[in-house]
């Protein structure tokens, strides 16, 4: 009696063992359909013994528990690495930013889970990986793809902005601009939740993914939150080459102009015109005397036939007026400011002119060089920039660039006259040679089609 009970306990142990791996997948399987409500109870009865159910919902258990939150911002790393420092971003597929998928292979095919509750102190936040049927108690899973963007930039700062959208922006299009685009963005600056995007990166966003952009605020934290899907990126533009930086703007551009109705057909304009752009800032570091300024620019226009002179003022334009105007526009002639990103808008290998007060050039180093930078990647013509030379010292403050800075910005009539027609000149018989070169009909079927990979 003994042995026989014995080999039978023996044999449930085997039997047990081999229909394990079985058995918990029919109870992840259960657990979804029980979540569905798909199943009645009496049939969920039904369908399997007790107590192997019993042993796997306890595995389920052990597996939600174990899943371990971690600081999102590791203070004992670097900022490039500190979001999710457990990790490695890779730069895949090649040429992209560094990033981190989820579920992936690098996560053992988990999601990623954030109980964010701090919009100070990234170090309050949490991560943690956690497989799709064993979510952390008290977890919610939020449906659809996310994008989790890190940045020690400014979300609301359309320049700073950019530079973490691009990435989510070569990703989208290099999955074909898959029909399922993200459903909610996640921010981080520092670890620490942000809410706001710039209504300009949100509309361009928008533009270039199909879909309205929804900011995650975390409002349950600290219960956590988990995506079905999630890309990250934590280091803006780091690791992208400049071919994938390129195609980004050239993206970037047929979208907005897409979503804004422009006229595909009519990109570029005549090939005979010159069309010059003043856009002009307000407050900070706006021309002291605009008229004057405008004034020398138009009278150097005159002198190229085709050539015509346009102004407006970038805080005065809804964003699909900004892209309109820069899309009809040759040369972009404006002050160092984060309206100058609007030069992604024009086509491509376009001229951009660009001015300074003083204190710039002697001390703001090398971030002042970031609409070059800009031109370079957008695949624009950076033409060079002026610093305001003098001005009056500033008796509290001997500090230049802290003093000058957000100052207006003076004008210098025979230098602007130069290098306006300097820049017009050559502009204008560059776009000649591009028309004769390419086709109009080449240029528009280009123009028409905002390629996906
Ligand atoms: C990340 O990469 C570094 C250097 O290549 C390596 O030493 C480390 O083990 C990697 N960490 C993970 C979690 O893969
Ligand atoms: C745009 O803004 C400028 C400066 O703030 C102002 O002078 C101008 O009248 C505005 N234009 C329109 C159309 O509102
Ligand atoms: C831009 O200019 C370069 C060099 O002048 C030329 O090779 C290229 O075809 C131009 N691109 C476009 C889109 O016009
Ligand atoms: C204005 O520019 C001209 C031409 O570059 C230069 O010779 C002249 O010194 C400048 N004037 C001032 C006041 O800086």
């Amino acid at each position: 009696m003994a042995r026989i009970t014995t080999s039978t306990n023996h044999s449930i142990i085997k039997t047990t063992l081999c229909l394990l791996p079985p058995l918990l997948l029919a109870a992840v399987y259960l657990h979804f359909q029980t979540q569905l409500s798909i199943f009645s109870p009496a049939c969920r009865r039904a369908s399997s013994q007790p107590t192997a159910a019993g042993a796997v919902n306890d595995y389920v258990d052990r597996l939600r528990a174990s899943a371990t939150f971690l600081p999102l911002k590791d203070t004992r790393q670097g900022a490039e690495t500190w979001f999710i420092s457990t990790l490695n971003a890779t730069s895949e597929p090649e040429g992209e930013a560094r990033n981190l998928v989820f579920p992936s292979p690098a996560s053992a095919g988990r999601l990623l889970c954030l109980s964010a509750p701090s919009r100070r102190d990234g170090a309050r936040n949490a991560y943690a990986l956690a497989w799709r049927d064993a979510l952390p108690r008290g977890a919610a899973l939020l449906r659809g793809l996310a994008f989790v963007s890190e940045t020690a930039y400014d979300h609301t700062n359309i320049w700073h902005g950019l530079m973490a959208l691009v990435p989510f922006v070569s990703w989208h299009e290099r999955s074909g601009c898959r029909a399922w685009p993200p459903a909610r963005w996640a921010l981080f600056h520092h670890g620490e939740v942000r809410t706001e995007m710039s209504p300009w990166l949100a509309t361009l966003a928008e533009a270039t993914t199909g879909a309205a952009v929804t900011i995650e605020t975390f409002d349950d934290a600290p219960n956590p939150a988990c995506f079905e899907e999630a890309v990250v990126f934590r280091a803006n533009v780091a690791g992208m080459n400049k071919e994938r930086m390129l195609r980004a703007a050239d993206f970037m551009r047929c979208k907005a102009r897409a979503y804004c109705g422009v006229d595909a057909s009519r990109a570029g304009g005549e090939p005979s015109a010159l069309r010059v752009t003043l856009l002009l800032r307000t407050g900070a570091r706006a021309f002291k005397d605009e008229a004057a300024v405008t004034c020398v620019f138009e009278k150097e226009c005159k002198r190229v036939p085709g050539c015509a002179v346009a102004a407006a003022h970038a805080n005065n334009l809804t964003f699909c007026e900004q892209v309109r105007l820069l899309s009809a526009t040759d040369v972009l002639i404006s002050a160092h400011g984060a309206q100058m990103t609007n030069l992604l808008f024009m086509d491509r290998n376009s001229s951009v002119m660009e001015f300074y007060p003083l204190g710039w050039k002697q001390r703001a180093g090398g971030g002042q060089y970031v609409f070059r930078w800009m031109a370079d990647w957008a695949g624009m013509r950076h033409e060079g920039s002026w610093w305001e030379p003098v001005g009056e010292p500033c008796p509290n403050n001997p500090d230049i660039l802290d003093c000058w800075k957000s100052r207006q910005i003076g004008h210098n009539e025979t230098y602007f006259a130069e290098w306006g027609a300097r820049v017009f000149a050559a502009a204008k018989e560059r776009k000649a040679r591009s028309a004769a070169e390419v086709s109009a009909d080449e240029r528009r079927r280009k123009a028409e089609t905002c390629n996906c990979s």
